[in-house]
């Protein structure tokens, strides 16, 4: 078996029953902005099947020619991609969405923004989602994290909870985890080899409510 396959189970098994412990609606329009090869739009669709509307978007056309295939093979046509702008915004209209997924988005590199990209990104995500609609966030490498002013500060979870909840929401404490999928689809880690399933790091997936 193949790592790919440990990540197909996960999306229908582990992958779904994390999603859908996030949100209690049985129908919900669900988006996965930053969706890479899409892994939890893939265990959102096998949660909630053609109930559910899902916009997975991401910013490179290689991810969403990825994602659409895959999404045809397994005749999940719930899921739409959809090209992400430059600048993190949504092209989605206010009150959208019961959940907006960030898995591993924010970072804290120069290059998006010197991380100030995810202030942008939860702005949006308080404007697109309904009332009492779910944010989930999925942190990774918090030690690279910048603040308002873009330095360097050492984020911790408590620390960008308080941070996202200063924008209005409501932290849930759920203690759900995702995984970080990069390694993944890593050409460097691809023919480095040695990566498995199990070997996948793990991190909190924070809850917030609108
Ligand atoms: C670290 S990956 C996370 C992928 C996925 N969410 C996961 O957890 O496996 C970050 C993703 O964000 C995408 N991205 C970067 N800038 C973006 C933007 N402005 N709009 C939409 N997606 C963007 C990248 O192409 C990449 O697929």
């Amino acid at each position: 078996m193949s790592i790919f396959d440990d990540v197909n189970n996960w999306e229908k098994k582990e992958g779904a029953e994390l999603i859908s412990s996030m949100i209690s609606v049985s129908d919900p329009v669900i988006l996965d902005y930053g969706c890479g090869a899409g892994n939890y739009s893939f265990a959102a669709a096998n949660a909630f099947g053609k109930k559910c509307k899902i916009s997975a978007v991401d910013i490179n056309k290689q991810c969403l020619d990825y994602v659409n295939e895959k999404a045809a093979n397994e005749k999940l046509d719930c899921i739409t991609t959809v090209v992400g702008r430059e600048d993190y915004k949504h092209d989605f209209e206010d009150n959208t969405f019961d959940l907006v997924i960030y898995a591993d988005m924010f970072h804290g590199e120069e290059k998006t923004y010197g991380g100030l990209h995810r202030f942008v990104m939860i702005e949006e995500a308080k404007r697109t989602l309904k009332k009492g609609g779910v944010l989930a966030v999925l942190p990774f490498h918090l030690s690279n994290f910048r603040d308002k002013d873009k330095e360097k500060a050492k984020y911790t979870y408590k620390k960008l909870i308080d941070e996202i909840s200063g924008y209005g929401f409501t932290y849930i404490e759920k203690n759900l985890e995702g995984i970080h999928f990069e390694k993944v689809y890593s050409p460097y880690y691809q023919q480095k080899g040695g990566v498995t399933f199990e070997s996948l790091e793990r991190g909190k997936f924070l809850i917030f409510g609108k």
